[in-house]
C-alpha cells in the first residue's frame, strides 16, 4: 500500500513504495519556482516547525527550516544536545510530548540509531528523521534519488537500469544506507560498493539489494569501480562515529577523486555526487576542488534539490500540496539568484 503522507512520520525509507516516490518527486517539481523565489506562497501560514538538531548539521537543518519558511511557516530551533534539557536526563519521550505541544511538525537529528523513532512514538505531531546515528537519513536519500532521476533524464535515461558506485565509509554512512533501501524499489540496478574492508556496507543492505534483483559488487579498488558507472557517489569518513580521530585517520584520504583520475577512468558524463559535507582537509580531500569546474559534479544541484524535496515533504504531510499553486503570488523584490 502506498504511504499516506498526510500526518505521517518519515522515519525510514522502508515505509515507502515506488508510487510514493513518484508522488513526492512530482510534487517536488512543482516546488521549484517557489524555492527559486520566482513565486511565493503562504500555504503554511500559522504552522510552526520544530527543528531539533542534537548533532551537527549545516544543510539538513537550514534547508528544512528554509523549506518551511518558503511555504509560509515559522521555524523554532534547538541546536546541540548540550543546550537542551536532554543533558539534565530528560527522556526523548518526554521531550517529544513537550515539543509536539509547541510545533505542528518536527524535524530531528540525533546521534543514536533509533532515537528519532523513539521520539516519534511519543510525539503528537509528524516527525521527520533528519539523521539518526549511522542508521538512516531518509530525506537525504530522497533528494539524492531525485537528483539521480534528473541527471539521468538529462542523459535520456531513467533510474531503472542505473549503474552506481558508492564509495567511502559505507559502514557508518547513513545516507548510503537509506539510498540502498530506496534503490531496492527500482529495477535492474548495478551497485558497486567501494570501501576499506573494515568500513564495508552492512550485510543486510547488501542482501536487500540482491533480493531486489540488483547486481552488487563489493570491492576496495577505486579506479576499476568507477570505470563503468553512471553515478559516482562519494562519502566522507564519518569521524564522529569512531572512537577517536586517530581511528578515522586510518581511513581518511583512502579514496580520493580528482579530475585526472576522473578523466582517466570514468566514462564521459559520469555524474559525481556526495551528500556533503565533503572533507576538504589535505589529509582527506575526497572530492578535489579541481572537480568544481566539471559540469558533471552534481553536489550543489543535490543541495538545491534538497530544498524542493523537503518543501514537497512538508506540503504532503501537512496536506497543502494541492493549494500551493492556487495561493501563488508574484515576488516583487530584487532576486539576486535570477540576475
Ligand atoms: N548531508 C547532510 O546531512 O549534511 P549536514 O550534516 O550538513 O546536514
Amino acid at each position: 500500500m502506498p504511504v499516506q503522507f498526510k500526518g505521517s512520520h518519515i522515519l525510514s525509507i522502508d515505509q515507502f513504495q515506488r508510487e510514493d516516490i513518484e508522488i513526492l518527486f512530482r510534487t517536488a517539481d512543482r516546488m521549484e519556482p517557489y524555492a527559486q523565489r520566482r513565486k511565493m506562497t503562504r500555504v503554511l501560514e500559522g504552522a510552526i516547525l520544530g527543528n531539533m538538531f542534537f548533532e551537527a548539521s549545516t544543510r539538513t537543518r537550514i534547508s528544512f527550516g528554509s523549506a518551511f519558511n518558503l511555504l509560509g511557516g515559522e521555524v523554532r530551533e534547538s541546536v546541540g544536545a548540550e543546550s537542551s534539557s536532554l543533558v539534565k536526563g530528560e527522556s526523548l519521550q518526554d521531550t517529544a510530548r513537550v515539543l509536539s505541544g509547541y510545533s505542528d511538525l518536527i524535524c530531528m537529528r540525533h546521534p543514536q540509531s533509533g532515537s528519532v523513532a523513539e521520539f516519534a512514538s511519543a510525539s503528537r505531531v509528524p516527525v521527520i528523521n533528519g539523521g539518526d546515528g549511522s542508521n538512516e537519513h531518509p530525506s537525504q536519500a530522497l533528494l539524492d534519488l531525485y537528483t539521480i532521476e534528473r541527471e539521468m533524464v538529462a542523459r535520456g535515461r531513467a533510474i531503472d537500469g542505473l549503474r552506481i558506485a558508492m564509495i567511502g565509509d559505507l559502514k557508518y554512512g547513513r545516507t548510503v544506507h537509506s539510498l540502498c533501501r530506496l534503490l531496492c524499489l527500482y529495477d535492474n540496478v548495478r551497485v558497486v560498493l567501494v570501501s576499506p574492508r573494515e568500513l564495508a556496507m552492512p550485510e543486510d543492505y547488501v542482501e536487500a539489494l540482491r533480493e531486489a534483483g540488483h547486481s552488487v559488487l563489493v570491492t576496495d579498488r577505486l579506479e576499476e569501480s568507477i570505470a563503468h558507472v553512471d553515478i559516482v557517489y562519494s562519502t566522507r569518513i564519518q569521524e564522529e562515529r569512531f572512537q577517536d580521530r586517530q581511528q578515522a585517520d586510518l581511513y581518511r584520504g583512502r579514496f580520493r577523486l580528482n579530475q585526472s583520475i576522473y578523466t582517466r577512468h570514468c566514462e564521459p558524463n559520469t555524474v559525481i555526487m556526495h551528500p556533503l559535507p565533503r572533507d576538504s582537509r589535505a589529509e582527506a580531500n575526497e572530492l578535489d576542488r579541481d572537480l568544481d569546474a566539471n559540469p558533471n559534479l552534481a553536489i550543489f544541484r543535490q543541495t538545491d534539490n534538497g530544498l524542493i524535496v523537503r518543501m514537497a515533504l512538508f506540503a504532503l504531510i501537512l496536506d497543502v500540496a494541492d493549494q500551493v499553486d492556487r495561493h501563488a503570488r508574484p515576488v516583487h523584490w530584487f532576486n539576486p539568484r535570477l540576475a
